[in-house]
């Protein structure tokens, strides 16, 4: 496995709700590498929530924000991780993952993502009008544009370890 990683970097996208966090956390514990999360490290490095970000500065701050520190921990050696779910969308973070890192779609059908961002509720792209249209509308935008990532998993409502194991499979 690891040789064909080339000490490259895998980087999960998807949308919201498709398990990244949670998928890339018990992926890295399972490869034995570091584990990063592109959302926390802009909270850490803004010292503001997601939330608070866009409420405060917008979201084309976000992005702004999103791109530096995804170029900054993608630098920092091979890694596990995940992504949010818009920042596939930026071309120039497009690029650096593809020479940088491996890309793994975490793909998921509208049901499942809905049952699982109903729990957290933490995203600003959620938080006004229906949620379930928004998404649908982000699964227009976003899916033939995740679909350039290097590996699909169809996640169904398969549990993380199972996903895991999957990729684990693929590498
Ligand atoms: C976003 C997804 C969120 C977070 C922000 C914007 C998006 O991350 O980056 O709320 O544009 O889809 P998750 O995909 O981890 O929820």
């Amino acid at each position: 496995i690891r040789s064909a990683l080339q000490s490259r970097s895998l980087v999960l996208i998807g949308l919201m709700g498709a398990g990244k966090s949670s998928v890339g956390k018990r992926l890295a514990a399972t490869l034995g590498l570091p584990f990063t999360d592109a959302d926390n490290e802009i909270e850490d490095a803004a010292g503001e929530t997601i939330q608070e970000i866009f409420a405060n500065h917008g979201e084309a701050y976000f992005r702004d924000g999103e791109r530096k520190v995804i170029a900054r921990l993608l630098s920092s050696g091979p890694q596990v991780m995940a992504t949010g779910g818009g920042a596939y969308m930026d071309p120039e973070t497009r690029n650096r993952i593809a020479e940088s890192g491996l890309s793994i779609w975490l793909r998921a059908e509208l049901p499942i993502l809905m049952k699982r961002v109903r729990r957290r509720n933490n995203r600003p792209l959620l938080a006004t009008g229906d949620p379930k249209e928004t998404m649908k509308k982000l699964m227009d935008q976003r899916y033939p544009v995740y679909a350039q990532a290097d590996l699909v998993v169809e996640t169904r409502d398969a549990p993380h370890d199972t996903v895991v194991g999957e990729i684990v499979d693929m590498l």
